[in-house]
C-alpha cells in the first residue's frame, strides 16, 4: 500500500459533479497544466469571444448574453495583462481559469459560453493559433539573418578564402559565396514554416468534444473571425491532431541545425589556429583564469540549442505515436516542449543574427589561408585537360605528381619551376602559372552557382530585391 496523500477539500467546480471528494494533492500537481499554459491566455480568449460571437448570430446565445461574455473576457484579459489575475492550480488549466473567472465578473451567462464547445477543441484552437503566430515570428527571425549574411556577403563578394571539404582545404572561394550559402539555407527553413502555417490554418474548433454538435453553429464564421481559412473538415482529427505542433518543431530543427553548423564554424574560424573571423565584445567572453582568451561563447551555446529543439522534437513525437483516436491527456505534454522549443529558436535567431552582423572577416588570413594546401590543384589539372588535351583522369595523375613533388620540397604548387614542371610531364608551358593564382581560380568558376564574384553577386542581387 502506497500511502496517500491528502484529497483536497473539494470536487472541482468545473467537472465535479459527480465527484464527492476532489482529487489528491499529487494528482492535482500531475494533472494541472495552468502553470505552462497561461501563456495560451490571449489565444484562449479571442477564441472565446469568437464563439460567443458565433453562438449569438445563430441564435443559441441572446446578444446581451453574447455581449456579457465578450466584454466580461476583455476585462479578463486586461486583468492577466496588468498581473492582476489569479492563476489557480484547482482550476487545472487557462480554460478553466479564464471561464471561472469570468463567472466572477459576469454571473450566470459565463456558464452558456462552452455551449457547443470542448475543452478539447478548444486547446486544438488555442494551440494552433500560438504555433501560427510562432510561425510568423520564425519568419521574421530568419528573414534579419538572411539580410545579415546578405549584407556579409555584399561586403565581401571578392573577398577569397579556402573552401573545405572533411575540414580539409579543397579549392578556393570567395567569402561572399560562403555567406550566401547559408542565405540558401535559411531560405528553405523560412519557406518550411511558410508552408507549416498554410497547411495547419484551419480552424478545429467546433468540433466539441470529438463528434460534432447538435447545436446549429456556425464554424466557418468562427474560422474567419480567427483568420483561419477555413473549418477542419474532421471532427475526430481535429481534436486529436497535432500535425501542426510537429510541423514547427521539425521545421525549428532543421532551422537550428543550420544555425548550429554556422556556429561550429565560427568556433573554428575565431580559433587562434584559424583566426578567418573576430568576433566582437558583444557576443564573447573572457575567462577568469586566462586574462588573453576571448571564447566564442554564444556561437558555442548556439550549437548546443538544437539539443534543446530537437529534444522537443522527439518527445512530441514520442508523446503522440501510439495515441488511439481521438484526444487523450498525453496531448497536455504537447505544451511545454514547444514553448520551449520556440523559445530557443527565436533566441538563437536573435543571437545569430547579432554575431553575423558584428563579425570582422580578416582579409588578409583568409587570402593567405585560400591558397595554401595545394587548393588550386584541381585549376591545373583543368588547365591540362583544356589545353594539352589530357584526359582528365591522366591530368588527375600529372598533377597529383606535381603536388607530392612540391609537398617534398616544402612549397606550393606556383613555387615549382617549369623545369620541375615538365619533368612530370613535357607538354607543360609556362602558361600553366595564370591559372595556378587563387585570384585566377575563383574568377574562372563561372558556371552557374559558383564562386566566381560575378556569379556571387548575381545571386547577392537576388535576394536583395526580395528583403531589403
Ligand atoms: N489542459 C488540457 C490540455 O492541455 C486541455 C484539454 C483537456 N481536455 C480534457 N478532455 N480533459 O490538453
Amino acid at each position: 500500500m502506497t500511502e496517500q496523500t491528502k484529497p483536497t477539500p473539494t470536487a472541482n467546480q468545473m467537472w465535479g459533479g459527480r465527484f464527492n471528494a476532489g482529487p489528491d494533492a499529487i494528482m492535482q500537481a500531475i494533472n494541472a497544466s495552468i502553470g505552462f499554459d497561461r501563456r495560451l491566455y490571449a489565444q484562449d480568449i479571442a477564441g472565446s469571444r469568437a464563439h460567443a460571437a458565433m453562438l449569438a448570430a445563430v441564435s443559441i446565445l441572446t446578444n446581451k448574453d453574447a455581449e456579457a461574455i465578450g466584454e466580461g473576457l476583455l476585462t479578463v484579459l486586461s486583468e492577466i495583462e496588468t498581473g492582476k489575475f489569479q492563476f489557480r492550480v484547482d482550476l487545472e488549466d487557462i480554460h478553466m481559469n479564464v471561464e471561472a473567472r469570468l463567472k466572477e465578473i459576469i454571473g450566470e451567462p459565463a456558464g452558456r459560453l462552452h455551449t457547443a464547445r470542448s475543452r478539447n477543441d478548444q486547446v486544438a484552437v488555442d494551440f494552433r493559433l500560438w504555433v501560427r503566430d510562432q510561425c510568423d515570428a520564425a519568419i521574421t527571425g530568419i528573414e534579419a539573418l538572411m539580410r545579415a549574411f546578405l549584407a556579409q556577403a555584399a561586403a565581401g563578394a571578392d573577398w577569397v578564402m579556402p573552401g573545405f571539404t572533411h575540414l580539409q582545404v579543397a579549392q578556393p572561394v570567395t567569402w561572399g559565396h560562403h555567406m550566401m550559402a547559408y542565405v540558401e539555407m535559411l531560405a528553405r527553413d523560412r519557406s518550411r514554416f511558410v508552408d507549416a502555417r498554410a497547411r495547419m490554418n484551419e480552424c478545429p474548433l467546433g468540433a466539441a468534444a470529438l463528434a460534432g454538435t447538435s447545436f446549429p453553429i456556425d464554424r466557418d464564421m468562427t474560422a474567419k473571425t480567427l483568420g483561419f481559412d477555413r473549418p477542419t473538415a474532421n471532427s475526430l482529427d481535429s481534436v486529436s491532431d497535432r500535425d501542426f505542433a510537429l510541423e514547427f518543431l521539425s521545421a525549428s530543427s532543421i532551422c537550428a541545425m543550420h544555425l548550429s553548423r554556422f556556429a561550429e564554424e565560427l568556433v573554428i574560424w575565431s580559433s587562434a589556429q584559424f583566426r578567418f573571423v573576430i568576433l566582437s565584445d558583444r557576443w564573447t567572453t573572457g575567462s577568469s583564469i586566462m586574462p588573453q582568451k576571448k571564447n566564442p561563447d554564444a556561437a558555442e551555446l548556439l550549437r548546443a540549442k538544437l539539443g534543446r529543439i530537437l529534444g522537443a522534437t522527439v518527445a512530441l513525437f514520442t508523446i503522440m505515436k501510439g495515441l488511439p483516436l481521438t484526444y487523450s491527456k498525453d496531448m497536455q505534454e504537447d505544451k511545454e516542449q514547444t514553448f520551449d522549443a520556440a523559445d530557443t529558436l527565436m533566441l538563437a535567431l536573435a543571437a545569430m543574427t547579432g554575431m553575423v552582423g558584428d563579425m570582422t572577416a580578416q582579409t588578409a588570413t583568409l587570402s593567405a589561408a585560400a591558397g595554401s594546401g595545394f587548393s588550386t590543384a584541381t585549376d591545373l589539372a583543368d588547365w591540362l585537360v583544356r589545353t594539352l588535351g589530357l584526359p582528365f583522369r591522366d591530368a588527375h595523375h600529372v598533377t597529383g605528381t606535381l603536388v607530392a613533388m612540391a609537398e617534398a620540397k616544402g612549397c606550393d604548387l606556383p613555387d615549382l619551376t617549369l623545369a620541375d614542371m615538365q619533368l612530370v610531364h613535357a607538354g607543360i608551358t609556362a602558361e600553366v602559372f595564370g591559372v595556378l593564382g587563387v585570384q585566377n581560380s575563383v574568377q574562372s568558376r563561372i558556371s552557374y552557382g559558383g564562386t566566381a564574384p560575378a556569379q556571387v553577386r548575381v545571386q547577392i542581387a537576388r535576394w536583395a530585391k526580395e528583403l531589403l
